[in-house]
């Protein structure tokens, strides 16, 4: 038996990955299984719910089978299995509820739902242990954007959040507008690469001391008028190499206004460690801003590897086990909050 603490099996449907996984003790990861549909939804423009919860009932179980067959565990020797029960995808989530609780009701188990948002602020702290408390995390995920002031794995106070669009949200409109393919963040990171931020400057938001609110919408529109024109309905008759420079420019725009918000915030708050989460922190050049904003400002950066930053199950099954040690266990008729 490789396994000293109590093992939790993790599920995850909330929008377009059907996730498993298996994590000891919220620490030690035995297994991490993700099947992704966007190959399926990159057809459509964007993600249809009815087609991602009929993907989750296809993918789901082969997926829970090679999370126990990975982790080398028998069902039997589980202690509970968490689930996202919120926020996502109404019928998606449903799918992993429903799953969750049959498992717990067969194997005589606890049923522990899960914050899929707190889950994203704890899994800097599953890929680095020695994160200690408290910390300022930067939450930004394809629906939100919230700078969070973590004081326990349970205990969090919002410190501001976007007015408007989230960040990913963002880059997916912006990679849909240019045609870029889903998912919309990695496809304008790469086409970035290629371009110069300064041949398509957008200009920043102006941040007042004491307000962390984000905003992207107005970046957003700058986009799309840059490419479709004032009326933002022409033609795209940017060349490709423009079509690289939109795209570094506008990112430079977001990690800008990431970064100084989370700068700001961790000066204002005093906070030594500022950790980041969600789709969104698996972008390049935030998350090498971000460091150096520590060095220059006096935090540490804790950001989980990419697996951890995007959707998964680890980051439920790991946080699910701290609910469960806090007697936090759900009753069998809990329902999804979409
Ligand atoms: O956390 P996540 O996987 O799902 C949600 O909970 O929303 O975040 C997905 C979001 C999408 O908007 C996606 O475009 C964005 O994260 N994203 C990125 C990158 N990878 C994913 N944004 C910028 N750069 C990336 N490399
Ligand atoms: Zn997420």
């Amino acid at each position: 038996m490789p396994d000293t603490g109590l093992s939790l099996l993790g599920i995850e449907t909330s929008c377009d990955e059907t996730a498993a996984a298996v994590v000891t003790g919220g620490k030690r990861i035995l297994s991490n299984i993700i099947r992704t549909q966007i190959d399926i939804h990159a057809e459509y423009g964007g993600v249809v719910p009815e087609i991602a919860s009929r993907e989750h009932i296809r993918s789901l179980l082969p997926v829970i089978e090679a999370a126990l067959e990975e982790a080398g565990i028998e069902a039997g020797n589980l202690a509970a299995v968490a689930v996202t029960q919120t926020p996502g995808l109404i019928g998606s989530l449903l799918v992993g509820l429903a799953a969750a609780k049959g498992a717990a009701l067969a194997l005589g188990i606890p049923l522990v739902a899960v914050d899929h948002l707190e889950a994203h602020i704890y899994a800097a702290r599953l890929a680095r242990p020695e994160l200690d408390y408290p910390y300022l995390c930067l939450l930004a995920s394809g629906g939100h954007t919230s700078l969070v002031w973590t004081e326990s794995p349970l205990r969090y106070r919002t410190i501001g959040e976007t007015v408007d669009d989230a960040a990913g949200e963002a880059f997916d409109k912006v990679a849909s507008l240019l045609e870029l393919g889903l998912p919309g963040g990695p496809a304008v990171e790469r086409r970035a690469r290629q371009g110069d931020p300064k041949r398509s400057p957008f200009p920043r938001p102006k941040v007042k001391a004491g307000d962390h609110r984000f905003s992207f919408s107005g970046l957003k529109t700058a986009v799309l008028y840059r490419v479709r024109g004032q009326d933002g309905r022409g033609e795209i008759t940017l060349t490709e190499d423009e079509i690289s420079d939109v795209c570094a420019g506008f990112q430079a725009a977001v990690v800008d206004s990431l970064v100084d918000h989370t700068t700001r915030a961790a000066t204002e708050l005093g906070a030594r460690r500022v950790a980041i989460g969600g789709g969104v922190a698996a972008n390049g050049p935030l998350r090498e801003a971000l460091s150096a904003a520590g060095s220059r400002n006096g935090f540490d950066l804790f950001a989980p590897p990419l697996s951890l930053c995007t959707d998964n199950a680890a980051m439920i099954a790991a946080l699910g086990y701290h609910k469960l040690q806090a007697g936090e266990i759900a009753p069998l008729d809990v329902d999804a909050i979409p």
